[in-house]
């Protein structure tokens, strides 16, 4: 189980499901380990972009090489969709999500782990180039491989279409009912293991931005959130 008390939620609340026999899930843009433990007996499908990536990975039974954006998702095909820390990265999410609306079962779930757009690291990230990710990621957070052999940081869009508004509004159009939410902070808990004049200076900043905007941005213990969407069971036609 995770050490951060937003995770650990979701891996109760998952742990607490009840599953169907067998259950199945999918990773999209799995990368080269899941953030989320969950029961043992999934059976596990990773898709990545990325090759290496996926070669990293030695928790799935299945993987696939694919843009999870153009991919064909199969009708009702999974009891559980995970979609961790890859929504930022697309240019364009919508079709992504509507994939992952389509492939779950009803009565299934939807897992979006993600940067929220209103907090301090996310809009740093958006109008900041890639090189200074990397950068920081190296030598702030003392990541040497930041960068290297399709190891993060990896380009980020950060679209609106992938706020927590915004997944609302598509759940709704979508017919899915969002069953939790979550924010944490992993820029904060990441730099306090790192460097405590950063932690200090950054959470700070993030207050200040959090007066000066009356709240619309910036603010601590939220620079990540995790939402979970659940497909309805599917309703019996009336005799
Ligand atoms: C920050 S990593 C997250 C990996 C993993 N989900 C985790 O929680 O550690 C982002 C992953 O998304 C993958 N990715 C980015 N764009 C993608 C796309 N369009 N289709 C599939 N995977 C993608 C990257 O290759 C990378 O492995």
């Amino acid at each position: 189980m995770s050490s951060r008390p937003a995770i650990r939620d979701l891996e109760l609340m998952l742990a607490a499901t009840e599953w169907p026999d067998k259950p199945s899930v999918l990773q999209a843009g799995c990368g080269a380990e899941s953030h989320v433990s969950l029961p043992e007996d999934f059976y596990s499908v990773g898709i990545d972009i990325s090759e290496k990536q996926l070669a990293r990975n030695d928790e799935l039974s299945t993987k696939i090489v694919g843009d999870i954006v153009t991919y064909e998702y199969e009708l009702e095909a999974y009891d559980l969709v995970i979609c961790w820390n890859v929504l930022e990265h697309l240019e364009r999410p919508e079709p992504a999500l509507a994939g992952f609306a389509r492939t779950v079962r009803p009565g299934g779930l939807i897992v979006l782990g993600a940067p929220n757009i209103r907090s301090l690291k996310t809009l740093a990230t958006k109008f900041t180039p890639h090189s200074f990710h990397v950068f920081a990621i190296k030598h702030i957070l003392g990541n040497k491989r930041a960068g290297t052999e399709d190891h993060g940081p990896f380009p980020t869009f950060l679209r609106k279409s992938m706020s927590p508004r915004a997944l609302r509004d598509f759940a709704r159009k979508k017919n899915l009912s969002p069953i939790f939410y979550r924010e944490y902070d992993t820029m904060l808990l990441r730099l306090r293991e790192r460097t405590r004049v950063l932690y200090q200076v950054y959470r700070g900043a993030s207050r200040l931005l959090q007066a000066i905007t009356l709240g619309s941005f910036g603010g601590a213990a939220n620079s990540d959130y995790i939402m979970v969407l659940e497909k309805p069971e599917a309703t019996r036609p009336a005799n």
